[in-house]
């Protein structure tokens, strides 16, 4: 494929390097247009030696070749990483005054910005303004990372982890530029991930073998397909999705608090985890000891509200689609149905818990149930495909 990595001037262009480098190893023929302002970064020759091609900034290089018209119209994929402030105002209001900006125009594949400035840029009305413009034409931009910054402060704005930028924009070009690559962009989504823990003494708990991959996939497909995503993430240790704001939650009544506050305003919230249904009645401030002799005491379980069912009854506004998951040791389809109507749902994923399937695995088989009653099976094959058939069935239902 034909990607055109735009690279603005701003610190985190070193790590565009590696976002290339990404993309030439998978095979994929990139052509980096830095602004003039990038240059002072990274130099023209560290673009030209890892991308095996010339790199210009002005539209008045090579003129007989008309590049600001050729590159973008020979692009499968445009990503500007980093995208600057000024960048992203260029680019909504549609200047042209170097090779990137014009590549900007002529471009009609899916375009990618990943944002990567201080806190207190990225949040001025007039970027956030230009990001929803961008977003509303259909753009996919990420939302920035939050950590350190260019100095010694901290916060949003920082450029997301290159192989996660890569992950997103490799899913982008997956889905190509028909299949509309930003048909979440101005929806909001929550999803949960993981299994939550619930403790019974400082060094135990109760948990489940819950990975989170399923819910990561979902941030992560949701993310490239424009949406704005909250991830809920319950004891999982994978790398954040780029663009996804992450929420780190323990246990079942964390996480209901943390999806309640997320999901207020949200076009949907999809709960991938596995919550656990009962807690200890009691923590034990201190570790419990074994006595010789002695039956150790049996453990007394309450019950933990049921998330689902309670976002199902409360919908935060009108129309807010909720997704369940059902994963099943047997009768699969016979427990989903009872437990659509039960949980009062709008869809239910029903998977079957096997050995390379659900629970841990990188794949994943299902059928998604509808309250209408209507029932899509969705093939064997990795999780960020149930994903994709997931949002379709959300976006269909959100108009
Ligand atoms: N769920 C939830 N809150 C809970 C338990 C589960 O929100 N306390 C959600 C899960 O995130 C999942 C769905 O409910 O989306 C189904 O979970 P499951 O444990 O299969 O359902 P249960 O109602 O607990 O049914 P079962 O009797 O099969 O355990």
């Amino acid at each position: 494929m034909n990607v055109v990595l735009g690279v603005s001037g701003g610190i985190a262009a070193y790590k565009a390097c590696e976002l290339l480098r990404l993309f030439s190893e998978s095979g994929h023929q990139v052509r980096v247009v830095p602004t003039a302002s990038a240059l002072h970064f990274v130099g023209e020759a560290t673009w030209s030696a890892l991308s095996g091609n010339p790199v210009s900034t002005e539209v008045w290089e090579s003129v007989h070749e008309v590049p600001h018209v050729r590159i973008g119209q020979h692009a499968d994929l445009l990503v500007v990483a980093p995208a600057t402030a000024d960048l992203l105002a260029k680019a909504a209001h549609g200047l042209a005054d170097d090779l990137l900006t014009n590549t900007l125009l002529t471009a009609r594949c899916p375009v990618v910005f990943a944002p990567a400035m201080h806190t207190e840029m990225w949040e001025h009305p007039a970027t956030q303004e230009n990001v929803a413009t961008l977003r509303r034409r259909g753009a996919v931009v990420i939302e920035p990372a939050v950590g350190r910054l260019t100095g010694a402060d901290t916060g949003k704005g920082r450029f997301p982890d290159p192989s996660a930028v890569f992950e997103l924009c490799r899913r982008v070009l997956a889905r190509g530029a028909d299949a509309g690559a930003a048909d979440l962009a101005g929806r909001r989504v929550v999803v949960s991930a993981g299994g939550t823990r619930e403790p019974l003494d400082p060094v135990r708990f109760l948990g489940n073998i819950s990975s989170g991959r399923q819910g990561y996939a979902l941030a992560g497909v949701a993310a490239a397909r424009g949406a704005r995503v909250t991830l809920v993430a319950a004891n999982t240790e994978l790398p954040d999705p780029a663009g996804v704001d992450v929420v780190r939650v323990g246990t079942a009544l964390e996480l209901r608090e943390a999806v309640l506050a997320a999901a207020e305003g949200a076009d949907a919230v999809v709960m991938a985890a596995a919550v656990a249904d009962f807690r200890p009645a009691e923590f034990a401030p201190v570790k419990i000891k074994k006595v010789d002799g002695v039956e150790p005491a049996p453990v007394a379980l309450v019950r933990n509200p049921d998330v689902l069912a309670e976002l199902s009854a409360h919908r935060s506004v009108p129309g807010q689609i909720v997704v369940g998951f059902a994963a099943e040791t047997d009768n699969a389809l016979r427990h989903g149905r009872e437990k659509i109507t039960r949980k009062g749902c709008d869809l239910l994923v029903v998977n079957e818990v096997g050995p390379d399937r659900a629970f841990g695995s990188a794949n994943n088989e299902a059928v998604v149930i509808a309250a209408d009653g209507a029932e899509v099976p969705v093939p064997y094959g990795p999780k960020a495909q149930l994903a994709d058939t997931l949002w379709d069935l959300v976006a269909a239902r959100l108009g």
